[in-house]
């Protein structure tokens, strides 16, 4: 049998999802209009895709629990780090009031301001550049969602977040990390706990790995 979105939802049931609005966030989106057409058949599996200049998409049950640390309401103003072709980015923009994206790679961004287009999501402001350093003119933000690896958390991200405002990074050195949620406190940023081990490309930039 063809897989379907209904195959996705599967998935991230099955990876300890139970919240019903990340799960009609997941039914709703269309991966296939998210991934390279060459790519289609590996759509509605759970599978990271190649999309070009050495990158992947992050497998879907994966963004779906990091998402899920988020907590997101509804009503939240998301920064996130790491666009590729948009399928997250859309999952976000279903869950929260807006958000804020950062890709590195021009090619990649105008792709996945065209899928985002496509699909009708209005709710995403899609700029092309370095996002280690995040957007500091639209800050603070509820949630900022890194999906790239770093050792660190970098700094400007966590002005950038509002008091009690959340933050999921995989933390490693690109290729074996830890996904980890934080909260912003006082004092900075609080671990709150482990996500899941996983397996991310580097996050590059000023506040990443060098370009
Ligand atoms: C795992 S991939 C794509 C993740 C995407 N969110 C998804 O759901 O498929 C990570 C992306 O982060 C981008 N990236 C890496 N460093 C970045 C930076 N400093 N600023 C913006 N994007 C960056 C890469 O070009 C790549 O597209």
């Amino acid at each position: 049998m063809v897989p379907t979105g209904e195959d996705l939802v599967r998935a991230v049931r099955a990876a300890g999802i139970g919240d019903e609005r990340l799960l009609d966030a997941v039914r709703a989106t269309p991966r296939e209009g998210f991934v390279p057409p060459d790519a289609r058949a590996d759509a509605y599996h759970d599978v990271p895709v190649p999309i070009g200049h050495g990158q992947v998409t992050t497998q879907p049950s994966l963004s779906a629990m990091m998402i899920d640390s988020l907590g997101l309401g509804g009503t939240e103003h998301v920064l996130e780090i790491g666009t590729g072709l948009g399928f997250q980015t859309a999952l976000l923009a279903r869950l929260a009031a807006g958000v804020v994206t950062v890709e590195r790679v021009p090619d990649l961004a105008h792709r996945a301001r065209r899928n985002l287009a496509r699909q009708g999501v209005r709710n995403v402001e899609l700029r092309v550049g370095d996002g280690s350093g995040g957007v500091p003119e639209r800050a603070p933000y509820d949630a900022i969602l890194v999906s790239a690896a770093f050792p660190d958390v970098p700094a400007p991200l966590v002005e950038q977040l509002r008091l009690g405002g959340r933050l999921v990074q995989p933390i490693g050195p690109g290729g074996r990390e830890q996904v980890v949620c934080f909260a912003r406190t006082p004092t900075g940023l609080e671990r709150r706990r482990l996500v899941t081990p996983a397996s991310f490309v580097r996050l590059r930039g000023r506040y990443g790995f060098p370009t």
